[in-house]
């Protein structure tokens, strides 16, 4: 069986996560790696902080402590915050770690033993009050691309490019106002343009949405230059052979291949058997261009297996408006244990309301409150809890085989475990939701508590429903589902079975309550509405 290595987009250990981080990449990645071991197959689930690059360093000055300690902090709250939306990694681990800095050194020795790396010229921003040099975020200006103001200096967040140096209109030093001017100095580069037809011939390939692969194809074509890989800050991973440290995107992918190594000598796993099967990248959009582009030439370049899938997720709005933190217009996920709000109905409804691909998405609390309501404490919860107490005249058990109302059920397991090894989660929850529909139409259709000869033939064929439904929606709600199972009185285990004459049902009990208005009223407080 081949072996699946799932990995969700690094977080940055600066800030804390929102549920925009959530919905995109940690979330979509854990369901669908709950599904593959649930379905019995060989998968992982791997993490790390991201620990590099200037930002770190600009925050861990402010703070005025040493960026070790720093980054340390953000560890332990990243995974807690992660573990609270019941998001299970086999290993969360670091970029500023023993093995990750030899491996990444690793790799650029093999790229450059393979004639991909050369020395080159770069346009640096410098401080022209305090002659001082001025890396990615130390400087802003205007996109040349787009017009975008206030970018930094690597990448523009309105289109997406990554910058070559020293390219911003109008730049100007971030922290003192002073104007910033282009220098020239010399770096390592990667040699990303001889990769152009290799690139084009990989996303093409790729399993990846067709929207996101279009525009980075577009990137493709409209040429690749090379990548200076180094910068000249204190705190990274030293250049072997260069003054500066490497830019943080040059180490931060190695971090997927540098976790692995960490999780396969800590299990006695074999490395290169999980590296050759199937990697999967869970990352949102404006981290394309490097999942895309950087990192296949990356191990291109050095031998190495490429990623075989790439989701890809658009971004999430709060209120049909941009996340800003500046503005406090944004729920975190602090927040929300904070306010004691259930993280399984986020989990629900942002998968429900999550498609794969580019296009953005919206948290809306009126949409929350509408969705978890009707589509999963009314349809599903709702149905259960009828069945349940409905059940009990007759002694809470079974005394006939379900018919065609399960098997209908029993035949959409196929389609539904095609959707969710495609990474399409949203359609997959929905499928689950309409069948789910179709089962209450039926009970209400049937009025069993009229017509008691039907009874039993009903309970049989909705209690058999409700065990595959609640197992379809183990990967989504995993909590929740291990209660339904004890509800009905099953394993909660990947099995299409009915439930066999004579079963015993346990007594009704509710595990869905509704989203009222005091919960509304708490999530509006968050951000201030
Ligand atoms: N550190 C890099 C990733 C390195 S991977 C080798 C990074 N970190 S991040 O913390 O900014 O983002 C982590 C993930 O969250 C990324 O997949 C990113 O696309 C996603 N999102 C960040 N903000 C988001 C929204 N507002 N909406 C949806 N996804 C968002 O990028
Ligand atoms: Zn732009």
């Amino acid at each position: 069986m081949e072996k699946t290595v799932i990995t969700a987009a690094l977080p940055y250990a600066n800030g804390e996560l929102h549920l925009g981080h959530i919905k995109s990449t940690y979330l979509p990645a854990d369901i669908y790696t709950k599904f593959l071991k649930f379905i019995g197959l060989p998968a992982i689930y791997l993490c790390a902080n991201d620990e590099h690059g200037t930002p770190i360093l600009l925050k861990s000055d402010d703070e005025k402590i040493a960026p070790e300690e720093y980054i340390k902090q953000w560890r332990t709250r990243h995974l807690n915050d992660l573990n609270f939306v019941l998001i299970d990694f086999d290993k969360f681990y670091a970029t500023h770690s023993p093995e990750h800095l030899s491996l990444t050194q690793e790799i650029y020795n093999k790229l450059k033993k393979a004639g991909h790396i050369k020395r080159g010229k770069v346009k640096q921003y410098w401080d022209s009050i305090e002659n001082t040099p001025l890396p990615d975020r130390y400087v802003i200006g205007t996109c040349p691309h787009c017009d975008a103001l206030e970018q930094y200096g690597d990448q523009c967040e309105k289109c997406a490019k990554v910058f070559v140096g020293g390219e911003l209109k109008n730049p100007v030093a971030k922290r003192t106002g002073n104007k910033a001017e282009v220098r020239e100095g010399e770096h390592v580069f990667f040699k990303l343009s001889t990769f152009s037809d290799k690139l084009k011939k990989f996303v093409e390939e790729i399993e990846a949405p067709q929207d996101v692969k279009n525009f980075v194809l577009g990137w493709v074509k409209d040429g690749l230059q090379d990548w200076d890989i180094e910068r000249d800050i204190k705190w990274g991973i030293d250049v072997p052979d260069s003054n500066g440290v490497f830019y943080v995107w040059f180490d931060a992918p190695i971090g997927y291949y540098s976790t692995l190594k960490k999780w396969c000598i800590d299990n006695n796993e074999n490395f290169k058997d999980w590296w050759n099967g199937k990697v999967v990248h869970f990352i949102g959009k404006d981290i394309a261009y490097h999942h895309f582009l950087f990192w296949p030439a990356m191990l291109m370049g050095a031998g190495l297996n490429v990623p075989s899938s790439i989701p890809t997720r658009g971004h999430l709005t709060l209120e049909n408006k941009k996340f800003s933190k500046s503005r406090n217009w944004y729920i975190s996920i602090k927040d929300w244990k904070d306010n004691g709000l259930d993280p399984e109905y986020l989990r629900f409804y942002m998968t429900y309301t999550t498609p794969l691909g580019s296009r953005d998405s919206d948290f809306s609390t009126t949409e929350f409150q509408k969705t978890v309501n009707e589509e999963l404490v009314n349809n599903f919860g709702n149905l259960l809890q009828r069945l349940l107490k409905f059940v009990e005249r007759f002694d809470s058990k079974l005394t006939e085989k379900p018919g065609e109302v399960f098997d209908k059920v029993q035949a959409s397991l196929t389609l539904f475990e095609e959707l969710m090894k495609a990474g399409e989660l949203s359609k997959a929850l929905q499928l689950v939701s309409k069948h789910t529909h179709k089962l209450n139409v039926y009970f209400q259709g049937k009025e069993p508590w009229k017509n008691e000869s039907e009874a039993p033939s009903v309970i049989a064929n909705i209690a058999s429903s409700l065990k595959l439904i609640n197992m379809m929606l183990y990967p989504f709600l995993p909590k929740k589902t291990k209660q339904v199972a004890e509800l009905l009185n099953v394993k909660l285990e990947w099995d299409n079975s009915p439930l066999p004459i004579g079963h015993k049902l346990k007594p009704a009990k509710i595990l869905f309550p509704k989203v009222d208005d005091t919960v509304s009223k708490k999530l509006k407080s968050i951000y201030n509405a």
